[in-house]
C-alpha cells in the first residue's frame, strides 16, 4: 500500500450518488490506518464555504460563476488540500475542477480554453524547484444518464440552482465529464452509477484495488 499523500475527487451529474460512496471510502482507509481528509468543492475553508452559498444560490453569468469556482479553489488548494498531501493524508474530495469544465464548461457553455488558463494559474504547484500542475491522483466519476438522475432527484430535498436545472443541462454536463476523461484516461475511473449501490460500491472498491491503494 502506497504511504504517501493521496488526492482522489469524485464527480458526476447530480443524482449520481457519489455520497455514500466517498464516507465509504474514508472509512476503509481509516482501517488501514490512514489519515483521512473528507472536503468538498465549491467549499472546504471557512471563505470558500462563504463562495459556495453565492455560487449555488445566486444568478450570475458563467463567467462570474467560473471565477468564483476557481477563487474557492485557490484558497482550499492553500488552505487544506496541498497541507493535508504533504502530510501524506488521504485527500476525498467530493468534486474538483472536472466539475467546472462539465457545469460552467459544458453545462452554461463557457469557454474551455478559458477554463484551462485559470486551471493552470489556480493549480500550479512548486516541488522540488519544479512549478507542476496540481490534480488529482485519480477521480471517480460516477457516469449516469441525465434521464435516470432527474427521475432520482425529483421528490428529494428542494434543489439548489443547479439541481433545477433541464435534463438537457445535465446531458450537457455529462458530456463535459466525458470530454474531460478522454483528455486524460489515465486519472479517470468510470463508474457505471446505473446499477444497484453494492454493485456501484464494488466497482469503486476494485478501482482503488487495481491501483494499490487498498488491500
Ligand atoms: P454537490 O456537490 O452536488 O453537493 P450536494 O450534493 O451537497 O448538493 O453540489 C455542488 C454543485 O455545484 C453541483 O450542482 C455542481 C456545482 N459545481 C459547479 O457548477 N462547478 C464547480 O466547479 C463545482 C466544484 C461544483
Amino acid at each position: 500500500m502506497t504511504k504517501g499523500g493521496l488526492f482522489i475527487s469524485f464527480e458526476g451529474i447530480d443524482g449520481a450518488g457519489k455520497s455514500t460512496h466517498i464516507e465509504g471510502l474514508a472509512h476503509a482507509f481509516r482501517e488501514q490506518g490512514r489519515v483521512v481528509r473528507l472536503t468538498r468543492e465549491p467549499g472546504g475553508t471557512p471563505l470558500a464555504e462563504k463562495l459556495r452559498d453565492i455560487v449555488l444560490n445566486d444568478g450570475m453569468d458563467a463567467m462570474t460563476e467560473a471565477l468564483l469556482v476557481f477563487a474557492a479553489r485557490r484558497d482550499h488548494l492553500r488552505q487544506v488540500i496541498e497541507p493535508a498531501l504533504a502530510a501524506d493524508a488521504v485527500v476525498l474530495c467530493d468534486r474538483f475542477t472536472d466539475a467546472t469544465f462539465a457545469y460552467q464548461g459544458g453545462g452554461r457553455g463557457f469557454d474551455l480554453a478559458l477554463l484551462s488558463v485559470l486551471e493552470e494559474m489556480v493549480q500550479e504547484i512548486q516541488i522540488a524547484g519544479a512549478n507542476l500542475l496540481r490534480q488529482p491522483h485519480l477521480t471517480i466519476w460516477f457516469d449516469l444518464s441525465a434521464e435516470v438522475a432527474a427521475q432520482r432527484l425529483a421528490g428529494a430535498r428542494m434543489p439548489d440552482k443547479f439541481e433545477a436545472q433541464s435534463v438537457e443541462f445535465f446531458r450537457r454536463v455529462a458530456a463535459g465529464y466525458l470530454h474531460r476523461m478522454k483528455e486524460s484516461p489515465g486519472r479517470f475511473a468510470r463508474i457505471d452509477a446505473q446499477c444497484t449501490r453494492e454493485m456501484v460500491w464494488q466497482q469503486v472498491l476494485s478501482a482503488l484495488r487495481s491501483r494499490g491503494w487498498l488491500a
